[in-house]
């Protein structure tokens, strides 16, 4: 229905609860949407970056009322939390919607009505359970020792009038779909898990609630609150414009990628297409959910007290060193350890020794051996060839990484020109050659290569570093990296000419 050209790349995270303080777990799912929608804006694409919050439901009622105040006092004051680490964290999304919003409230209000008139929301009566931490209904069977069996706590009775919502007509459909594009459930396993679920018969869905009030009411019942995923979910449509602005939406709708967590997989991977097939729109390209991180070797929770807190992470190790280790350390899709060793040790290893190293011994030498001037290479060279043909390796092997949300994948191949560009200064010894009048035209290529590879370097990691790849840009006297951007950004050979300016160590060293 779109035109490449046309289409905005629309990316986002899961709108997160604002029933407590974000921590690693929520800035690790966020930063990765960074990376992708930087990635993007530097190759050129138009971007949409979304982000925001779920504000509604039994559990933020709870907790509000727990802590004497009402749901929108509590709401608005953890929202700031949010707001205050995606600062922190450098990310840029374009937008950040808020469920109590009152376009929210239009665009669920429209949805439902619009599923409603397809014929597939009907009034009928629960009696099942609920887990309130994780707004999820359960049959009796399900239950693990009356306890819910995702989080082990406590599941409650309910028993009330609801409107349902008639999924189990659209299993077949479901199937069917995700038989006919591999890519949509992302990575494999996690496809395999939902095409398991399916395998069962699928039920219909209790999607309104009349034993509390906070959240928004069903169009002409207004006695019934909206289920609260079946309202987060829609976020997605709002934010695009939806239903006031549907040239916008066209341009953006279907997202190319809803980034979660595997806790959340259900939802957007069986929930959502199947309201999505309901009300006639199409589906998501992808849903990609990735794994789970614990800390220390255990899991992270409030009563053990080992929970993250990003905001301390950054102040003790800085933003770019923690961005880098999030996607660094774990191949994104599956679990992860967080942990002090773990952080240090990247951040002495790949960035202070490897890459922060390069850096400065590199400019160190331009500066002593050519007076800060970036020489030139005759193309024909030796290096220059071989330099030239590394790098067309690496700006596949990151471009294909990059498709497949392999962020780690993307790093590992940067880091083949790291290492190499250390290994040929070993080899090369600039130090010799320069005390060789007859060897300057070989010095001019070795340092051109090394260069050339240091401007390529703070464009790759410009997505993951961009504080730092700015930092690269300046010592090497070229333009900040967004204003590299285009379809040609990684090709070899854009180097002509600037002055290399001594700066900080990128990266010093932990101790
Ligand atoms: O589920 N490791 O919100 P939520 C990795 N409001 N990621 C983690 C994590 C961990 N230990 N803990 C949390 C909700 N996350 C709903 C979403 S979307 C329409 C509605 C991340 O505040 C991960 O992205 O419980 C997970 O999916 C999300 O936080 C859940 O956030
Ligand atoms: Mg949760």
């Amino acid at each position: 229905m779109n035109t490449t050209e046309n289409k905005i790349y629309y990316i986002t995270t899961p709108i997160y609860y604002v029933n407590d303080v974000p921590h690693i777990g929520h800035a690790y799912t966020t930063v990765a949407a960074d990376v992708m929608a930087r990635y993007q804006r530097l190759r050129g694409r138009e971007v949409f970056f979304l982000t925001g919050t779920d504000e509604h439901g039994q559990k933020i009622e709870k907790t509000a009322a727990a802590r004497g105040l009402s749901a929108q006092e509590l709401v608005d004051e953890v929202v700031e939390r949010f707001r205050h680490l995606w600062e922190v964290l450098n990310i840029s999304n374009d937008d950040f919607i808020r469920t109590s919003e009152e376009r929210h409230h239009k665009a669920v209000s429209a949805f439902f009505r619009r599923v409603k008139e397809a014929g597939k929301i009907y009034l009928g009566h629960y009696e099942d359970w609920y887990c309130v931490p994780c707004e999820t209904f359960w049959t009796e069977g399900q239950l693990e020792n009356g306890n819910c069996p995702e989080c082990g706590r406590p599941a409650e009775k309910v028993k009330e009038e609801s409107y349902f919502f008639a999924m189990s007509t659209f299993q077949q459909q479901l199937l069917d779909y995700i038989e006919e594009h591999p890519g949509f459930i992302q990575p494999k396993s996690k496809r395999n898990e939902i095409l398991g679920f399916l395998r069962e018969e699928l039920r219909d869905l209790s999607i309104s609630r009349c034993s509390f009030k906070w959240g928004i009411p069903v169009p002409d019942d207004p006695k019934h609150v909206i289920y609260v995923w079946f309202d987060a979910l829609i976020n997605y449509l709002t934010a695009a414009g939806y239903p006031d602005d549907m040239e916008r939406f066209e341009r953006l709708w279907p997202a190319d990628v809803h980034l979660i967590g595997k806790d959340i997989l259900r939802f957007h991977a069986v929930y959502w297409p199947t309201f999505l097939f309901a009300a006639g729109l199409p589906l998501p390209k992808k849903v990609f959910a990735h794994g789970w991180w614990t800390v220390e070797g255990e899991k992270m929770s409030k009563s053990v007290g080992n929970v993250v807190d990003p905001e301390a992470v950054v102040e003790e190790y800085g933003v770019d060193a923690f961005r880098y280790f999030l996607l660094r350390e774990v191949p994104f899709g599956l679990d992860g350890d967080f942990s002090q060793d773990a952080i240090r040790g990247r951040i002495n290893s790949e960035l202070a020794n490897d890459l922060g190293n390069l850096l400065s011994r590199t400019v160190s030498m331009v500066k002593k051996y050519r007076q800060r001037e970036i020489p030139v290479a005759a193309p024909d060279g030796e290096y220059y060839r071989e330099f030239a043909q590394l790098n067309a390796e690496v700006c596949d092997q990151v471009a294909v990484a990059m498709d497949e949300l392999s962020f780690n994948k993307m790093l590992a191949a940067a880091w083949r020109l790291v290492e190499r560009c250390n290994r040929f200064i070993d080899e090369r010894a600039p130090w010799a050659l320069a005390k060789d009048e007859s060897k300057a035209a070989e010095l001019d290529e070795v340092l051109y290569c090394v260069l050339e590879s240091l401007r390529l370097l703070s464009l790759y990691l410009y997505p993951v570093m961009p504080e730092k790849a700015e930092q690269m840009a300046t010592q090497l006297g070229q333009p900040a990296p967004l204003a590299q951007r285009g379809s040609e950004v990684f090709a070899w050979g854009g180097l002509h000419g600037g002055q290399v300016a001594k700066g900080k160590p990128l990266f010093p060293r932990l101790d």
